[in-house]
């Protein structure tokens, strides 16, 4: 298949990547870029373990061809804060233990991040309308919507 060179901006850094166009985002970001935190889930876009904001949009990153991205503001976990940093949001996951194996713990956060945004301050109806297509198996469901009503809590969580 034939590459091109592609240029992506991610966490505010520009990229030039040589794959084909209709490579996934998120094979680009794992194995090109070394951005781990978007998992591969279900392939299919229906688990959300894959999610990264494109423009501030939670997106998935596994059925979006990369040729689709240029020019566009990709922010990936990795983006949000770092370990001795949190931002707002990975830190009240951290405050309410919001995580078991933590596989879909990037999409539920990349989720809220955008919901956040979009509404600082979400009721627990508007946070479970949010998430409802973020798939977790563990059943952490109960303290993931916590982390995120406490993020709302934090007047800067959506910044
Ligand atoms: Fe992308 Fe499941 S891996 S939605």
């Amino acid at each position: 298949m034939m590459q091109d060179t592609i240029r992506l901006t991610v966490n505010g850094r520009c990229h030039d990547v040589a794959v084909a166009h209709d490579t996934s985002l998120l094979y680009v970001l794992r194995n090109d870029l070394a951005l781990n935190g978007p998992k591969y889930g279900c392939g299919l876009g229906e688990c959300g373990a894959c999610a990264v904001l494109i423009d501030g949009v939670a997106a998935r990153s596994c059925v979006i061809p990369v040729g689709g991205c240029i020019a566009r503001d990709i922010v990936t976990l990795e983006g949000l804060g770092s370990r001795e940093q949190p931002d707002a949001v990975q830190q009240a996951f951290i405050d309410e233990q919001a995580a078991q194996c933590g596989y879909c713990l990037n999409g539920m956060i990349m989720t809220a991040k955008a919901l956040l945004t979009r509404n600082p301050h979400p009721s627990e109806t508007e946070v479970l309308e949010a998430l409802r297509y973020n798939l977790c198996r563990c059943g952490t469901h109960v303290e993931i919507v916590r982390a995120v009503l406490r993020a709302g809590q934090t007047s800067s969580a959506g910044s």
